[in-house]
């Protein structure tokens, strides 16, 4: 077997396969996780590649693929590798704002064996839905949750909740319910790319996500056995990290628009690693060899604290993304954990949240020209 082992855990296959389309998006989300420099990224694979890439996936052991973006329904090919990935027998999950969606391509989308959208709104008021995406979309999104749900689909709602409209919580979630959602994730934002940028307009206080959290439970209580509510709590206030992508090279691979085979959806702002692309290279080549997939699997490459850590297992040291945005180190622990010497970054970022304050820097928006600027 060509599989590499890391210290006594042998590698699986990348069970979940994630295609990032392509990072073109109508919509300039001041939360999007998508690079800074996406506007870099050109050379978008052929539908042939991304489906070759499907095939060898598959072959591996893959079985459950997303298809996001950027927006994934500005390509015209969603539909056909949505069918291939079908007809390979995976589970398919189409991540989308709803732009570019229409009632024909959603009657050929379930004809070709998709199996799950997930919708995404970023509030349930007009106003901020369309002032934090900056375009006009609130009422074309509430279109696109009917069709969906009249082609018999389940409907899934996912919200990304921050500081500017953790306050509506109770009127996001009556919105999902009135729209028939069967799951509604609340997804607290993780601070990488855009938000990360924003952080300071978007991190919310410990009372706004205290009192979210009761509004949530209680809604939880009333709709027992109708609707599913995933709450992700923001884990700059958690004491512990997240097992990110549930452990580096154990599950994960990324494959961005370019064709760059990434282990978590950010990796490729990390220095001194350099990405296989599958235009380069095959699928079983980039998962088991490359210097990226195996950089930080296991535990071989842990520092202190986490190297001697009793609880390293269970979340793997957290997040290398995060490690690098907030203490500079990629193999450092991740500064959410208390027991991380730079673990006063996130203190003090708290410590700001706290304070009722209109931040001097202006939000900053997911554009081309942002991007461009940017990088
Ligand atoms: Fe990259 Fe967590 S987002 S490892």
């Amino acid at each position: 077997m060509n599989a590499a082992v890391t210290s006594s855990h042998p590698v699986g296959p990348p069970l979940w396969l994630l295609f990032e389309l392509t990072y073109r998006c109508p919509l300039q989300c001041v939360f999007c996780y998508n690079p800074i420099d996406f506007a870099k990224v050109e050379n978008e694979l052929t539908t042939e590649e991304w489906l070759r890439v499907l095939r060898e996936a598959r072959a591996l052991g893959s079985v459950q693929l997303g298809l996001s973006g950027g927006e994934p329904l500005v390509r015209d090919d969603v539909e056909e590798i949505a069918a291939e990935a079908h007809r390979l027998g995976y589970y398919t999950n189409l991540i989308t704002s709803g732009v570019g969606l229409s009632r024909e391509r959603l009657t050929e989308l379930k004809r070709v064996g998709l199996d799950h959208i997930q919708l995404s709104f970023q509030d349930s008021t007009r106003e901020m839905n369309d002032f934090l995406s900056h375009t006009k979309t609130f009422e074309l999104k509430k279109r696109c949750a009917d069709w969906i749900k009249s082609q018999g689909y389940p409907m899934v709602v996912n919200c990304v909740i921050h500081r500017l409209n953790i306050d509506h919580l109770d009127t996001i979630i009556d919105m999902a319910v009135r729209m028939g959602a069967d799951y509604l994730e609340l997804a607290n934002t993780q601070y990488y790319s855009w938000a990360h940028l924003n952080r300071e307009h978007l991190l919310p206080s410990r009372e706004q996500l205290q009192k979210a959290e009761q509004t949530m439970l209680a809604w939880r209580e009333r709709m027992k056995g109708k609707m599913k509510i995933f709450f992700v709590v923001p884990d700059y206030y958690e004491q512990r990290p997240k097992k990110c992508v549930n452990g580096w090279g154990t599950t994960l691979a990324t494959i961005a628009p370019d064709g760059t085979a990434l282990p978590c959806h950010t990796a490729r702002m990390l220095p001194g690693l350099s990405f296989p692309n599958v235009r380069e290279q095959g699928m079983k080549e980039i998962w088991f060899q490359s210097e990226a997939f195996n950089k930080f699997r296991g535990f071989g490459w842990m520092k202190e604290p986490c190297a001697s850590c009793e609880e390293r297992e269970k979340d793997f040291g957290g997040c290398r993304c995060q490690a690098y945005l907030l203490a500079h180190d990629s193999a450092a622990a991740d500064p959410v954990c208390s027991k991380s010497p730079q673990h006063h970054v996130v203190v003090t970022a708290l410590e700001e949240a706290q304070r009722p304050r209109v931040p001097e820097a202006p939000l900053i928006f997911r554009r081309r020209e942002n991007s461009t600027r940017l990088s």
